[in-house]
């Protein structure tokens, strides 16, 4: 089957595009700063332009749903932060960050919708999982938002905070996402 483009998303202020490696100097610039990575599992502190370049150069340009990553833009402030979909064992699992300038505006809840809406499209699935470190009370409150709900404590390295950290375990259905987006 020939691959297509990664479609890009576009919501009421966003666009959810496919990264590209000119992009490795800004997504430096706001991933280096503790107080993103203390709550990402998989990105050291500090954080290199370098770094930057090896993650795009992995990111392959096949993508599925259940492995695609888009970053999160606006017109004034281009690109602001990532959400994306990888395989967590058996699982389909969301994740995403915004660079802290932009957090409390509402824009992950909106990136975060237009993906899960295009995944639950693309993919035929009818679950994914997610979850966030114990402490990490932004994001969890943006999951309950979505649907999502608790169903364990798990334990995960956090590589910027070179710990293994209490981990709130959370899943989201079809049907709880869809109920959720009208009541909201
Ligand atoms: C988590 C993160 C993505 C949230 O993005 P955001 O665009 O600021 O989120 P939103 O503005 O859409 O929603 C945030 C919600 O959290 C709530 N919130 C913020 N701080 C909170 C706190 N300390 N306690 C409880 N709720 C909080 C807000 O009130 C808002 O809910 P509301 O719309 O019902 O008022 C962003 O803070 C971030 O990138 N953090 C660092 C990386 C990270 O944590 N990634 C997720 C790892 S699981």
């Amino acid at each position: 089957m020939a691959m297509t483009d990664q479609p890009e998303i576009v919501t009421e202020r966003l666009v959810l595009r496919r990264p590209r490696l000119r992009d490795a100097p800004r997504i430096a610039s706001l991933l280096n700063n503790f107080e993103v990575t203390k709550n990402l599992a998989r990105v050291p502190h500090p954080y290199t332009i370098n770094m930057a370049v090896d993650w795009l150069i992995r990111q392959k340009r096949e993508w599925t749903p259940d492995s695609v990553t888009f970053a999160v833009c606006d017109k004034r402030n281009g690109l602001m932060g990532f959400c994306g979909m990888h395989r967590e064992g058996r699982d389909a699992e969301i994740g995403y960050w915004l660079g802290q300038p932009y957090w409390g505006q509402g824009y992950m809840t909106e990136a975060a919708t237009a993906t899960i809406d295009w995944y639950f499209r693309a993919s035929g699935s009818d679950r994914m999982v997610s979850g966030v470190f114990y402490f990490n009370a932004a994001s969890l409150a943006v999951q309950e938002k979505l649907g999502f709900v608790r169903t364990g404590i798990g334990k995960r390295i956090c590589l910027a905070q070179n710990a293994e950290i209490d981990h709130i375990e959370t899943e989201l259905t079809r049907e709880a996402f869809y109920k959720a987006l009208e009541t909201r």
